[in-house]
């Protein structure tokens, strides 16, 4: 059996967090539209009482988006509530995504307040969202950190008062996949009333292991994942899409499926980038400019005879042209021979052994040999060897 996964993209609001990435209303629409296209089920849109210019980016993208869900985020606070309503009013399929901190740490030191007071302030916030939207979704803030037994009571509550997601954040990175999937799996069986909501990962990147935990929780019981394109988000960013997504279409054995066109991943990662003014880091999983770059000679010989001996993925599967011979002073003659013929040059094996020499000599001036480069090589071999002709004749 196949189990769906809710993909809930946070790109325009926890992406959006990137400190100098803010985005118009207009960039935010555009964007919208290219995860509508890419098969997102959610997207959250944005924080709409954080400034008026957001709240405007909520109503656009909730006017323009046809299909998906769209989800504007508030804390437990009837003011940030009545406002995220507002904003999402014209939206096809609104959702809340309202919450507090649940760790020892959020309640005692950023909220002053006791337990007891978290789960009134949750419950109100739910039933008060309840009453604009259907589909109110609850974020236990800090939950990577929280207890256990706590976190369920106030699940339990969150559901009573009405809410169909239960966001389990691990807010500041800190679990290890274990962890976490014991502890969505803990909650999955101990939470009276979890047969009515959806349980949902958000991990952060702090320690590296944003992906590895949202898979782990798929595993033990989550059926929707939030990440970003191209992991953007606060500090260490927010788990990958494309990496998640990735992950669960090479892993079949693990039985899941998402709505992704993953044709679409690369060409939406550019965008983003582009929109935000965030390069992608160039060994970026599934997106980076090397992610399909093969440099040393021993991988460009598999590559060449068998493209799957070092790549896992097809590059047209997540919108990439082909992979990528890349000539360096570790490249070999396979590689080179590989090159020229792609640019229309079928050399002999003397030729090739002396444009290796002087490929050799290029390659180690310059960090990548271009086709120019080698342009230039075979013109001067083939231009010397004519004059040699020219002589004896
Ligand atoms: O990381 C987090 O806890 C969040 C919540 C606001 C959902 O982004
Ligand atoms: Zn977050």
């Amino acid at each position: 059996m196949i189990t769906p996964i809710h993909i809930f993209d946070t790109t325009l609001r926890d992406g959006e967090q990137v400190p100098g990435c803010k985005l118009n209303s207009t960039q935010k629409v555009e964007i919208a539209h290219a995860l509508e296209a890419l098969g997102v089920d959610i997207i959250e849109a944005g924080f709409p009482v954080s400034s008026p210019g957001d709240f405007d980016s909520v109503r656009q993208v909730a006017r323009a988006v046809r299909h998906a869900t769209v989800c504007g985020l508030s804390r437990a606070v009837e003011q940030d509530i009545k406002v995220a309503a507002e904003a999402l009013r014209d939206a096809v399929r609104p959702r809340i995504h309202t919450g507090i901190g649940v760790s020892e740490m959020h309640i005692k030191y950023k909220l002053r307040t006791t337990p007891e007071a978290v789960i009134e302030r949750a419950v109100a916030a739910v039933k008060y969202a309840k009453s604009f939207v259907e589909d109110v979704e609850f974020y236990a803030e800090d939950a990577g950190r929280a207890d256990n037994e706590f976190l369920a009571r106030v699940l339990e509550a969150a559901i009573k008062a009405g809410a169909t997601v239960l966001n389990i954040p691990d807010t500041t990175g800190y679990c290890l996949p274990e962890q976490y999937g014991a502890k969505i799996r803990y909650l999955a069986e101990n939470v009276r009333g979890i047969e009515k909501a959806i349980l949902s990962t958000h991990c952060h990147n702090d320690l590296g292991l944003a992906t590895a935990n949202s898979i782990a929780g798929a595993v033990h019981g989550a059926r929707q994942i939030e990440c970003t394109i191209n992991g953007i988000g606060e500090r260490a960013g927010n788990t990958s899409l494309e990496e998640v997504v990735m992950v669960l279409r090479q892993h079949a054995e693990l039985g899941f499926s998402t709505g992704i066109n993953t044709r679409l991943l690369n060409p939406v990662s550019h965008l983003v980038s582009d929109r935000m003014g965030v390069p992608v880091q160039p060994n970026k999983a599934i997106v980076g400019a090397n992610a399909f770059a093969h440099s040393s000679g021993i991988h460009q010989d598999g590559v060449i005879k068998k493209r799957e001996t070092y790549e896992i993925i097809d590059p047209l599967e997540v919108g990439v042209d082909h992979s990528s011979i890349i000539l360096t002073a570790r490249s070999g003659r396979a590689a080179l021979a590989y090159r020229y013929k792609c640019l229309g040059f079928d050399l002999t094996k003397n030729e090739l052994d002396e444009v290796y020499v002087s490929f050799l000599e290029v390659a180690d001036r310059k960090k990548e040999v271009g086709d120019d480069d080698l342009q230039f090589i075979i013109s001067g071999i083939r231009a010397i060897a004519e004059s040699h002709k020219i002589a004896v004749a």
